[in-house]
């Protein structure tokens, strides 16, 4: 059985793990956004398709079984793309996206924006002393704060101009509290924006809601209609072993 794993995320990287010491052929794929990703275990593939009329030829010529798609939950374009391939070629499609931050116990305190330009908006009203934890695709909708103090943490270097007034910090999370909150009070920090990105725990919205800094949520973009959804990385394991049974199934009576 040959799975295409749509990566990118910690998850997608358990996933492969998981599959491969289960013996399933899997292929993660990269974007390749990133310089010196984490790499999971089996075998990779790096770059993008050619939208969803290359990744139904991926799909095709790879006699692909089942894909997953284990991207962030905010990856819109590529999760677009694996269920119209998918739809396309009757390729079983799970989407396995994180549980969203909606259900935290400090969700009710956050400021929820359903668009970039709405978590500026609402930022830009809070505080001048601006943490950035977006990632760094969309600084260039910030860029325009020249005149206030913005700490933007980002993997890599942006590839923008970036405003004097900035402060840029190249890390990988995962992050500690302590270090968190040391940043935060370092820096002055007055409003965190950031987005759903989901998960177990997240040390910068506990060290925001420790020291009272005002946090802007950007809202999840809605997946991809007509696609089943998980939320754990062993619902997806599940839905791999059935469909196994499947395909192996399916070839004994081809034979
Ligand atoms: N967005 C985030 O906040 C975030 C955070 C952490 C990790 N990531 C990871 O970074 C990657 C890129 O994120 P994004 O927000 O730029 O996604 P995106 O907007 O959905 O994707 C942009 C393009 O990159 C290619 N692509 C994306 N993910 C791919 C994958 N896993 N394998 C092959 N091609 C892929 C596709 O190119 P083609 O159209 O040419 O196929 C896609 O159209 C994703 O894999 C995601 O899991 C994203």
């Amino acid at each position: 059985m040959n799975v295409l794993l749509l990566g990118g995320t910690a998850e997608a990287r358990e996933l492969a793990r998981l599959l491969h010491a289960d013996g399933i052929a899997v292929v993660t794929s990269l974007a390749g956004t990133v310089t010196n990703p984490h790499l999971p275990e089996g075998t990779t593939r790096v770059g993008g398709f050619g939208g969803a009329d290359g990744l139904t030829d991926y799909l095709r010529g790879h006699h692909v079984d089942a894909v997953i798609d284990a991207t962030h939950p905010f990856a819109e374009r590529i999760s677009a793309s694996a269920a119209d391939a998918c739809g396309r070629t009757g390729v079983p499609l799970l989407r396995l996206t994180r549980p969203s931050w909606a259900v935290h116990s400090d969700a009710a305190s956050w400021h929820w924006a359903d668009s970039i330009d709405q978590a500026r908006e609402i930022a830009g009203g809070l505080g001048n002393r601006v943490f950035l934890a977006i990632g760094r695709q969309s600084l260039g909708e910030f860029t325009d704060w020249g005149d206030r103090f913005v700490l933007a943490r980002v993997i890599d270097p942006p590839d923008i101009a970036i405003p004097a007034s900035w402060t840029v910090l190249r890390a990988r999370g995962p992050f500690r509290i302590d270090d968190e909150l040391d940043l935060l009070r370092r820096y002055g920090i007055d409003v965190l924006v950031t987005k759903d990105a989901g998960g177990p725990t997240d040390a910068k919205l506990a060290a925001a809601s420790e020291l009272e800094v005002p946090v802007v949520m950007l809202r999840r973009p809605a997946p991809p209609d007509r696609v089943r959804l998980v939320t754990y990385v062993a619902d997806v394991m599940v839905w791999v072993k059935g469909l196994r049974v499947g395909v192996a199934g399916q070839r004994r009576r081809s034979r």
